[in-house]
């Protein structure tokens, strides 16, 4: 799967632990940036990230700041972005399950590495439950 992920300054450790995660189980990565821990605005990298995935460029987006807070703000904006904010793997499955959630934010100064890692992996193995869920999905639109 080919994958967008973004961060700003606040998430760049942690944009870099993702990345190397998800090469390691074979996903195809497309970092957006940034690429140092110089200040910069997290909504700049929410665009891009949701730019790719709107046009089809990537099939999900990662989206890494402070808090996962900004990020998600900003990617909600988005047509047709369903941005969840995950701090553990149940939400993380939820948002897949129920939310078919194309973006997944987190926040790199709320979580340790391995339960971020954990709400990666959770997220991206984790099928769309369709049904009823997708009549809800209808009324955002
Ligand atoms: C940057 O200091 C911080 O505000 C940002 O990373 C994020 O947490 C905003 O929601």
């Amino acid at each position: 799967m080919k994958i967008a992920v973004g961060s700003d300054h606040g998430g760049f450790e942690y944009k870099q632990l993702i990345i190397k995660f998800l090469q390691e189980i074979g996903q195809d990565v497309d970092d957006v940036g940034c690429y140092d821990n110089q200040s910069v605005d997290y909504p700049d990298f929410a665009d891009k990230v949701c730019a790719k995935v709107q046009n089809g460029v990537c099939e999900r987006g990662i989206l890494i700041c402070g808090t996962g807070i900004g990020m998600s703000i900003s990617a909600n904006r988005h047509r047709d972005i369903r941005a969840a904010l995950c701090h553990e793997s149940y939400t993380a499955r939820m948002s897949r399950e129920h939310n078919n959630a194309n973006v997944l934010c987190l926040g790199g100064r709320v979580l340790g590495q391995e339960i971020a890692l954990d709400v990666v992996g959770t997220w991206l193995e984790t099928e769309f439950a369709g049904g009823r869920h997708q009549r809800r999905l209808d009324k955002l639109s």
